[in-house]
């Protein structure tokens, strides 16, 4: 299985080596979201044979920009282990102030994938619309990550149709969240990506705790019993799409 999206820095755990450990061969791709986790994110991939990191700005970082941050990405964007650009997008709920710089910064990263054919990991909260955009304008025939993918079925077969693939994670463990459930039940399992997002959003039985990339078990386990079929169909299906996806070469 890969969690295909969890940020795994030291600022969130001083057991790191454990954590990795417990995935054992499995692979978890780390996204950054600012220069700092950015670096972070290139000595995991260092230290880690399984592993995989994606380089971005996000759309609430954005007042910790640099004359360095795209000079980061852009130097280490070749490293075999660095997949994508992530993460990045549009987040109206924590930042309504600065719509027109957060899409800025996003389509300027999205065009910094498309130089080095890299795939995209998307944050968008409050912003599905302008999201949906921008990637039609700018990011067709890009691979994309809608990560944490929690909206409705209508949204989710947008973005499906543009070639979008949807990361999903721990709340569609939630009990009362039947909106992704429903969503869930409708497309196809080609569509769908294992993530946790760790340290947050902690898949049920855990919700609450720390969540660790292991948990990705627990939402795939949630797809099975909502379509009502094994847990290993469901992760050899989403392995291959993440594969294909940031283009992994490493034999799994
Ligand atoms: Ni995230």
């Amino acid at each position: 299985m890969i969690d295909t999206h969890c940020h795994l820095f030291s600022v969130y755990y001083d057991d790191l080596d454990d954590v990795i450990k417990r995935m054992g061969n499995n692979i978890m791709i780390v996204s950054g979201t600012n220069d700092d986790e950015n670096l972070e994110v290139i000595k995991l991939c260092d230290k880690y044979a399984n592993v995989y990191g994606t380089l971005g700005i996000h759309p609430t970082e954005l007042s910790k920009i640099t004359d360095d941050s795209f000079k980061i990405i852009e130097e280490n964007i070749l490293n075999p282990k660095i997949v994508g650009i992530g993460e990045i997008g549009l987040d109206y709920y924590w930042e309504k102030e600065n719509k027109d710089l957060q899409k800025e910064i996003f389509i300027k990263q999205i065009a910094l994938a498309r130089k080095y054919n890299k795939s995209i990991v998307v944050h968008s909260r409050d912003a599905l619309d302008d999201t949906y955009e921008i990637i039609k304008k700018y990011g067709t025939g890009l691979r994309v990550d809608i990560h944490c993918f929690s909206s409705s079925l209508e949204q989710a077969i947008r973005f499906i149709k543009l070639g979008c693939k949807l990361g999903v994670g721990g709340v569609l463990t939630f009990k009362n969240n039947v909106k992704l459930k429903n969503v869930i039940a409708n497309i196809d399992l080609d569509s769908i990506m294992l993530e946790t997002d760790s340290p947050y959003l902690t898949p049920e039985p855990y919700r609450g705790k720390r969540n660790e990339p292991y948990n990705v078990l627990y939402v795939a386990q949630k797809i099975a019993e909502i379509k009502g079929i094994d847990v290993e169909k469901v992760l050899e299906i989403t392995t291959n799409n993440a594969i294909s996806q940031f283009d992994l070469k490493r034999e799994i």
